[in-house]
Order: C-alpha cells, then structure tokens, then sequence
C-alpha cells in the first residue's frame, strides 16, 4: 500500500524534522499568523485575466509583428484558452534542441531508502492515521478515501485493484469487501506493510508522472528565441513585466510511449501560514509554513505531533503533508499555466481536463471506488476535455479564482489536467508558469528588491541569475 508507505513516511518526516520556529514561540500557527502579518510596502495593480466570452470564442491578437494570432476559449471553468501556431516549426525544433543539448532528467523519482528508515521509528498511531485519512468520518476506510491520498508527488500511482491486491496480500481487509474498519485497520501489522513494500518496487508506468525533463533559462542574456517566446507570453497574459520576467525558466519535458502524468493541479493552496520562495529570497519573514516555486526544497515546519491532528484536517491532508515532507517539492504557485506543444504525437498524449465546465465539482465522484478520472492511464476517453497536441499551439489557463480584488482567490478545482498515455511515438511539451506570490504585498516587495538589485548590481545581481541559480539545483520536482 504505497500512500501508506508514503504516507506514513511523510507523517515521520514531520516528526523526525519537527522544529520550534523559536524556542518561546507558540506553536499554534494561529497566533504566528497573526502577529506576523507582512507590512505592504506598496501595492500591485489588478492581475490581468482574459475574458472567456463563452466556449469557442475567438479573438484577434498580435503577438508578433509579421502575422496574427487567434485566442480560442476552450472552456470557462477553468478559464482555458488556446492559440494555434503561437511558435513556429522552427522555434519548436529549437526547444526541443536546446532540451537534448542541456539533458534531460527523470520527472519523478522512486521513493527513496528514507522513507523506510524514517518508518522504523513511526511515532503516530494507527488510530490517528485513521481519523485523518477517514474523509468522511463514517469509520470505515472506502478505496476512494484511500486512492484520494495518491497525489503523493514522489509516490506510486495507486489504482483500486493494486490496493486491493496490498490488502489481500498483507490479510489487511479478511471480509475482502474493500473497506477497512477501524479494527481492520487497527489489526493491519505495518510490518507486513512494509514487507510488502519493498518486495514491490514500482515501476515507471506506476508513477504519478513519467517523464523527463529539463529548465531552459530565458532571462537577460538567453538565446534570442528563448526571449522572444518569453517576450510573447507577456503580451499573450498582458500581465506586467516584472511578474513574467521574475517567473520560472521554461520547463521543457519528453514523455516516450507509455508516458503519461496522471491528473493534478499546478499550484498550491493560498493559505497566510505559507510562503512562496520565490519572494522569500527578499521577504524577511518568519512564517511557519513554507512552500517553493518548485525551485528549493522546502524547509522543516514546525509541525507536532500535538498539532498534527489539529492543522491537518483544516486543510487537504496531501497538502499538509507536503509542507512538512523535505524530500518532495511542493506545489508551487502558479497564477498561469502556459503550455506549449512542440511536436505532434502520433498516438495519446492529449492533455485532460477532466472536470472542465463540469455543472458541479465532487472530489467523491471525481475519485470512485472503481474509476479513478484523475488516472490518465485508463480513463481519459472519460474527462470532459481533452487538447489533442499539436506542434506549435499553446494552451493556457489560470490556476486561481480571482479574488475579487485583483489578485489571487482560491484554487481553481477545476483547472485539474494531465497528460494522457502516449500510445504511439514520443511527445515534447514546454511549460511556462507565471508565479504570484498570493500575497499582493509580498509580490511587491519581491518586484521592488529585485528591481534594486538590478539597478546596484553588475551581472551577478540581475534577479534571473539569483532565479535561476536557484533552480539550477532543484532535483526533486513534482
Ligand atoms: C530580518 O528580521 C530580523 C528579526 O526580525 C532582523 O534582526 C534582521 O535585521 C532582519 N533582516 C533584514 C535584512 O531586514
Ligand atoms: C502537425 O499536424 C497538423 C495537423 O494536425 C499539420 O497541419 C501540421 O503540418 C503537422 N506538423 C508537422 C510538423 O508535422
Ligand atoms: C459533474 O457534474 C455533475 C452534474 O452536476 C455531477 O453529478 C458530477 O458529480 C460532477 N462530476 C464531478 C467529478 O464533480
């Protein structure tokens, strides 16, 4: 049972890494939030958002100077849109190019020797484990409630039948209906557990993601295309400069047949404990909670286990866990998603959105007992939206709700895509993500100090080389 591998993994990881943000400091993330509230320096205008009009809407834009583009709503909810031939064959090609020259590296690795060594000294009890994973609180474990628990980012994919195959190989369920109870559960020796484990290493078509993938950095000083595509995004999201400039390099990945990324969202909760990195090279804050722009490990939080139990259920379990996990990235924030195709593929790799203009969203339904609609695998004919790829078209969406005050709302549920399997051929796709931090005033101060350092320093202040220094060293990516 690999979440729980995971899981119980992850669950240590927070103990074992556990720390007081300050020896007299309450650990109640309540009161930190509250006397630590950052100070706004200045404020940021409205982030820009395009309208969605109404499905298949088209308008006229000029990108570039020599030809016109069109934007074509593909969906309200998410606001998703694409344009055909926003880069040329050419551009494609180099991209691609580029990608093999600097390497490529596996999207997802297997789960680690640490997770097994940190389960030996596990110190949360199996009632404990229960009740947070026990959505619905009715004392029983349903197969969803557990497969709900597999957007683990360094973990296996689980589908109903590998879990069911866990609890029959460990004697987990003995009335074999698929449903732990309490003292099923409670029965459950996590040596076997972990027996199983390791008897069972996963395989790349097992992953949540298999792919790989590398960072082609597009600030000052890049490959003149590299910037031109960086210069058109901009005009595409009509956000301001500084937002677009200071966001990630362009993420550039190859799934080969059989690869695939099983359904997600590409940014993180806004909630005030957290803190996005890419501000924090400049925000001095002491937040208990911190998150990446998937550049830099997070740091240890200062979770315990009195407040594990507590903090956990106010948010999704998977990501309270991410934010205390140190061997995974967490989700980052990502206000916009860019996605390019580079090549066309010859059979699969469409990419899903699921629950687009779905009525009405049900993380329940979404996830059944039997099918999984997150598992791009095997269900993709069933998601509402699929984007055939295409060489040179873009698709872009956002990944937040507005706020209703210019900035960054909730997370948008519906924005969940993936990549389906590629059955025939290899697929190339490049992503840009517009990171805000969803503090308008920690966005400000991040702009304002970078700007400064532009303006004191030589080259080795410009804020893309502190960036992308910093994503130089990032392995481990969701
Ligand atoms: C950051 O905050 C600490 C304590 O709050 C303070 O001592 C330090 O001078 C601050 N650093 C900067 C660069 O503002
Ligand atoms: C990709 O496919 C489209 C049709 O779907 C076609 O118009 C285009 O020429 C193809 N591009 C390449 C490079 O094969
Ligand atoms: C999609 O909408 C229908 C109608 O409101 C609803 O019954 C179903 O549960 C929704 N699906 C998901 C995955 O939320």
């Amino acid at each position: 049972m690999v979440f729980v591998h995971l899981y119980l993994g992850n669950v240590l990881a927070l103990l074992l890494f556990v720390h007081y943000s300050n020896g007299d400091e309450s650990t109640d993330p309540g009161s930190q939030r509250r006397t630590q509230s950052p100070r706004p320096v200045s404020t940021l205008g409205p982030l820009t958002r395009l309208e969605g009009i109404k499905v298949g809407y088209e308008r006229k834009v000029q990108l570039v100077t020599d030809r016109d583009h069109f934007i074509r709503t593909l969906s309200l909810k998410p606001l998703l849109f694409e344009i055909p031939g926003f880069l040329s064959d050419e551009e494609c090609r180099l991209i691609i190019h580029l990608a093999q020259m600097k390497g490529l590296q596996r999207s997802q690795i297997l789960p680690t020797e640490e997770y097994e060594e940190a389960m030996s000294t596990m110190q949360v009890s199996q009632l404990d484990l229960f009740r947070l994973l026990d959505q619905n609180h009715d004392g029983r474990l349903q197969l969803r409630e557990v497969l709900a628990q597999t957007r683990l980012g360094n973990g296996r994919w689980m589908t109903p039948e590998n879990i069911q195959e866990m609890y029959s190989a460990i004697k987990a369920d003995p009335d074999g209906d698929g449903v732990l109870s309490l003292q099923e559960f409670s029965n459950m020796d996590l040596r076997d557990f972990h027996k199983y484990m390791r008897s069972h290493k996963a395989e790349s078509s097992e992953l949540v993601r298999n792919s790989h993938h590398t960072w082609l950095y597009q600030g000052e000083g890049a490959h003149h295309v590299m910037r031109a595509i960086r210069q058109r995004v901009l005009r595409l999201t009509r956000l301001s400069p500084e937002i677009v400039e200071l966001s990630e390099p362009l993420q550039v990945v190859r799934y080969g047949e059989g690869g695939h990324y099983h359904a997600h969202v590409d940014s993180g909760p806004v909630y005030p404990e957290t803190i996005c990195s890419h501000t924090k090279l400049v925000a001095n804050e002491s937040v208990p909670f911190e998150t990446s722009c998937r550049q830099v490990p997070p740091t240890p939080v200062p979770l315990t286990p009195g407040n594990l139990g507590s903090f956990c259920p106010q948010v999704n379990l998977w990501e309270c866990l991410q934010l205390g996990t140190r061997s995974e990235a967490p989700l980052p924030y990502s206000y916009m998603t860019v996605l390019f195709y580079l090549n066309n593929v010859t059979g699969g790799g469409e990419t899903v959105f699921p629950v687009a203009d779905n009525r009405t969203y049900d993380e329940m339904s979404l996830i059944q007992d039997d099918v999984d609609l997150r598992d791009t695998r095997r269900h993709c004919d069933k998601g509402n939206l699929r984007v055939k790829p295409r060489q040179g078209t873009a698709v872009f969406w956002y990944n937040y709700l507005p706020d209703g005050q210019g900035w960054v709302g909730d997370v948008d549920d519906y924005s969940l895509h993936g990549g389906c399997l590629v059955t025939r051929g290899t697929k190339w796709i490049a992503n840009n993500w517009i990171n805000v931090d969803p503090s308008r005033a920690r966005q400000a101060l991040f702009q304002q100090e970078m700007a400064r350092l532009a303006r004191e320093g030589g080259a080795d202040s410009q804020p893309e080389w502190a960036l992308d220094r910093a994503y130089s060293d990032a392995r481990v990516e969701l």
